[in-house]
């Protein structure tokens, strides 16, 4: 089909971003439970989502229950280490299989009547089956319903639509910075979870731009880095280096998930170093002398470590990739955080924070413990989180006003918000892979600071 054709076939999409204004998002979108309804129906069907972690499954037959709005999925760790998916919910009437985690060396038996289903899925055994009438116990017509899935980046991946591309070409570019990071030899040290009162995109946007953290974290604003330098203060190599330990420091407060304290420690042992008056020159000896000294460091205790900074000409000075639409990875140095949202409601969201470190072989943590969900303002929160949270609900809130018609966006600094949601709207006006494929390309990296973009709809 041509793509005039196509355009004019596209569905509609109501509170659609104007092509004119890309610039400004209609507030409906977060809010409007008809908007949310067709992101129920054509969006989340057609994206691979995260179901799970592989550190949840490590061992053949091992399941985990990953629930999404109203839909249940088991995830199975097969016998060649492979992963699969069912639909969890017995052929007969309907019972969910499983609950939580758990492993399944022979199958699934339903606790209502008894079916059971093998571990391929097939069903094994119908208590009384020559009491059916046999139209409706035909075999091959009472097996689990198969979900695609798919294991990448330390994580297995389901999606329901089986003509879309593999979860993997769907990340791109993320994805071939991700493996030559190593993502998929991270694994969980830290596990959060968050019930936000907002919409999921509310979420998810408020960690794709460098421009409120300022305000947000005043504490990330540190006198003689680089982000101050930007605003044109002097240099002073000696006040520089202090400082980056110190943002190194705040960002590893409590959750060693931005930065690890392993490497907070290998920062320290660079303080004394000397660098060359000028700032560009000395903020990228810095840079390659710490990434080497992290690289090193990690080699030493035989983990599995990539060269940080053999992967610069790949783009890895990011620390931030979007798997579109609901799973982040941030790679710091050896570590990483990760997000994923998961909406609940209209206006509500379920926000996971996994804390990832590497780990020399055998040493590895075990199969990580489910968070605890805790509210946005629970004391615990490790402080930035807990000023990002601060700000959410009473943005949700202020939405509503009826004053308040469209956000307005920064386009230089927060035009990922604008590519996010013009992404989402490719997906609402239900257009073929092919042509979501270079907006996926174009918003699942480097977020930050970053113009709205051309998508090609
Ligand atoms: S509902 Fe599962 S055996 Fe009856
Ligand atoms: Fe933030």
């Amino acid at each position: 089909m041509a793509i005039a054709d196509e355009k004019r076939s596209a569905l509609s999409v109501p509170y659609a971003m104007e092509p004119e204004l890309p610039d400004r998002v209609p507030k409906e979108r977060y809010f409007d439970a008809g908007f949310y309804q067709l992101e129920v129906e054509r969006l989340w069907p057609r994206v691979w989502q995260m179901a799970c972690r592989l550190e949840e499954i490590p061992q053949p037959y091992d399941f985990v229950e990953y629930e999404f709005l109203d839909q249940s999925v088991i995830v199975l760790r097969t016998d060649d280490m492979g992963v699969r998916a069912f639909q969890n919910t017995c052929r007969h009437r309907g019972v969910t299989l499983v609950q939580g985690r758990g492993t399944c060396p022979d199958g699934f038996t339903c606790p209502f009547h008894g079916w059971c289903y093998g571990t391929d899925g097939a069903n094994r055994g119908i208590p009384r089956r020559k009491s059916f009438a046999p139209h409706n116990v035909e075999p091959g017509d009472v097996d689990l319903v198969p979900v695609r899935c798919e294991a990448w980046a330390g994580c297995a991946w389901i999606n329901y639509d089986d003509d879309v591309p593999p979860v993997r070409e769907c990340m791109e570019p993320a994805a071939t910075i991700l493996d030559a990071w190593k993502v998929e030899a991270m694994r969980t040290e830290q596990w959060f979870a968050a019930r936000l009162p907002v919409n999921w995109k509310l979420a998810i946007e408020a960690f794709v731009e460098m421009y409120h953290v300022v305000v947000t974290h005043p504490q990330l604003d540190i006198p003689g880095m680089r982000y101050s330098l930007r605003r044109g203060a002097p240099f002073d190599p000696r006040g520089f280096i202090d400082a980056e330990i110190e943002y190194l420091r705040v960002m590893s407060d409590g959750m060693d998930g931005m930065v690890h304290r392993n490497d907070v420690q290998v920062a320290e042992g660079l303080r004394g170093m000397e660098l060359p008056a000028d700032p560009t020159l000395a903020i990228s000896t810095w840079n390659r002398s710490l990434n080497d000294a992290v690289v090193q460091w990690n080699r030493q205790r035989r983990v599995v470590m990539p060269d940080l900074n053999g992967l610069d000409e790949l783009g890895f000075n990011d620390t931030f990739y979007q798997c579109f639409p609901h799973y982040f990875v941030l790679p710091m140095y050896s570590g990483a955080s990760s997000y994923r949202f998961r909406p609940l409601g209209p206006e509500e969201t379920l926000m996971e924070i996994w804390s990832m470190a590497r780990f020399p072989e055998g040493d590895e943590p075990g199969v990580p413990t489910r968070p605890e969900i805790w509210e946005p303002n629970d004391e615990r929160w490790p402080p930035i989180p807990a000023q990002d949270f601060s700000n959410l609900p009473r943005q949700q809130k202020g939405l509503h006003a009826k004053g308040f018609k469209y956000m307005r966006l920064n386009e230089h600094l927060e035009g990922q918000i604008s590519n996010l949601q013009r992404t989402i709207d490719g997906f609402l006006a239900g257009l073929p892979y092919e042509r979501l494929l270079p907006a996926l390309r174009k918003v699942n990296v480097a977020p930050f600071d970053k113009p709205v973009l051309d998508l090609g709809f």
